[in-house]
């Protein structure tokens, strides 16, 4: 082994947001959001309500267009390509292409409301992807069992409780087999006694190396399961660091005025 042996890369970032800027009329909403969120990791944002959480996660993802800034995803840059010293726009079908490895959960779940669980499930797979069905199912039933709904494939949304729904909605969500799963307040829309069987999925999630951005008010769950804490406030973002530093130790007093408030 030669002694100059190059030392080995650091890991990459899965996703890299680079000074994220979205404005709404002549409101800057999200104003200048970097972020790191290395592979296998969890980031967990916090912050009051109308901070611009939900509008970052969809710049993210190519469902808000953004001002400036950029997204990497395992240094990929996303929706523009290089063209000698500037950038150029990529046909919508090649962003969307890119974007089918970022999953997302949404607080309100949007399952489709005609199509059974497994459908629902199976539907991104094959209809956008193009995968045979006779592949996907299995998988799906997979999915479903991980997320403890194996015996209601064959039910539809409606008929399940909103824990459930929004299982059904991660399982979606990994059906894709994305890199990274950005969640906007999961358990948001659920009755409190709920919420545990939604954030139980999302730790296994965590712990098998699935690289999360969680949008949460549960400080708990932050605490538990994130590498890293975000504090947003007014489009930007006041504190980010370990997730010991950021809700034990704050440093803002924006900060700590919240935290006083939801813990
Ligand atoms: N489509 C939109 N048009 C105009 N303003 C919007 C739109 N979406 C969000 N906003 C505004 O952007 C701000 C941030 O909203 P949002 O990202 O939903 O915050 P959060 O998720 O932190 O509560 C709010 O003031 C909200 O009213
Ligand atoms: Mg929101």
């Amino acid at each position: 082994m030669s002694a100059s042996a190059p030392a080995p890369a650091p890991a990459a970032a899965a996703l890299q947001a680079v000074g994220i800027t979205k404005r709404f009329g002549a409101d800057t909403v999200v104003d200048g959001v970097s972020l790191e969120v290395p592979t296998g990791s969890t980031v967990c944002i916090l912050g009051p309500s109308g901070a611009g959480k939900t509008t970052f996660l969809r710049c993210l993802n190519g469902l808000e267009k953004m001002d400036s800034g950029a997204v990497l995803l395992d240094g990929e840059l996303l929706a523009y390509e290089h063209r000698g010293d500037h950038l150029r726009e990529l046909r919508p079908s090649a962003a969307a292409r890119q974007r089918r490895a970022i999953g997302m959960v949404f607080q309100s779940f949007n399952l489709f409301p005609h199509l059974s669980v497994r459908d629902n499930v199976m539907v991104g797979p094959t209809k956008v992807l193009g995968q045979p069905k006779g592949e996907v199912g299995p998988r799906a039933m997979d999915l479903l069992t991980r997320v403890g709904l194996g015996d209601k494939a064959d039910r539809y949304p409606l008929e399940l409780s909103g824990g459930q729904q929004q299982r059904v909605a991660i399982a979606r969500a990994l059906a894709m087999q994305p890199k990274v799963v950005l969640f906007d307040e999961p358990t948001s829309a659920l009755d409190p006694e709920l919420v545990n069987e939604v954030l139980d999925v999302m730790r296994d999630l965590a712990q098998s190396g699935m690289t999360m951005i969680v949008v949460t008010h549960e400080i708990g769950f932050a605490r538990e399961v994130a590498d890293t804490v975000v504090f947003m406030d007014r489009g930007r973002v006041a504190e980010s660091g370990s997730t010991r530093d950021v809700l034990d130790n704050p440093a803002s007093e924006r900060t700590r005025a919240f935290f006083s408030k939801v813990i």
